[in-house]
This record gives structure tokens, sequence and C-alpha cells, in this order.
């Protein structure tokens, strides 16, 4: 059975990085199991850029999904990134305790959402 890392590689061929040439893969498993792939989308406009995570997001909240069981993040890298804190913030909204693995090539972080976001900001938590 392909694994999420393996939607997260997948995705980063998809990565439109002209600028950065730092190419993000991100594989989201909603609640329901299905899975929503993101990939970061630069911009000349540099700050419109989307990241891969917010992608996923965006799609599986757009295709009627708003609850996760977790998501892995692939960067083609020999060193670690975490998450920017724009992402930790719409990942946020939508889960407490989502499972974040984030893998580069020789290294790989086990985390949560509120391990990497203590103390959201938040209005809203029912997702409803
Ligand atoms: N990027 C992501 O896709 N996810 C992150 O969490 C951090 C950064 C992207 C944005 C930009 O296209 C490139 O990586 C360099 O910052």
């Amino acid at each position: 059975m392909k694994k999420l890392i393996d939607y997260a590689k997948d995705a980063a061929k998809m990565a439109y990085a002209p600028y950065s040439q730092f190419a993000v893969g991100a594989a989201l498993e909603s609640t329901s199991g299905r899975i929503f792939t993101g990939c970061n989308v630069e911009n000349a406009s540099y700050g419109l850029t989307n990241c891969a995570e917010r992608t996923a997001i965006f799609k599986a909240v757009s295709e009627g999904e708003r609850t996760f069981r977790r998501m892995a993040i692939w960067v083609d890298s020999d060193t670690l990134f975490t998450p920017c804190g724009a992402c930790r913030q719409v990942i946020s909204e939508f889960s407490d305790d989502l499972e974040i693995i984030i893998y580069s090539r020789n290294e790989e972080l086990h985390t949560t959402i509120a391990e990497l976001l203590p103390h959201s900001f938040s209005l809203h938590k029912d997702h409803s």
C-alpha cells in the first residue's frame, strides 16, 4: 500500500518553485481516509506564494473535509525543516492535535500541531 510519505514525494514533483528551487510536498489524510496532496506554488510577487501544507489543507476543505488524522511533509534536502508560521496557523484552524511527520533525505521528525504552535489563535474550534 502506498504510504502517506510517498504521496508527499509525488506532490513535491508538482511544485512550482522557479524562484527558490525549494520543492515541498505535503499529503494530508482526513479522518474519513481520503488523501489530499499539495505542493508549493510560487509567484513573481513573492508574498503571494502558497506553501505545500496550505495547498493540501485548502484542497481538502474545498472538497468537504474538515477533520484530519495526519500530514506528511517532504523536502528533497539533507536537512529537516518545519512548517512556516502561516501554515501552522492554517493547520491549527482545523485540528488541535494533528500528527505531522516531516521527512528530509536523511532525517524524520514526528511532531504535532500542538507542539509546533502552542497557544494558537482561535475563535472557532468545532470546524462546523
Ligand atoms: N515552503 C513550503 O511550501 N512550506 C513551508 O512550510 C515553508 C516554505 C515553500 C514556500 C516557498 O515556495 C519555498 O518553500 C521557499 O520558502
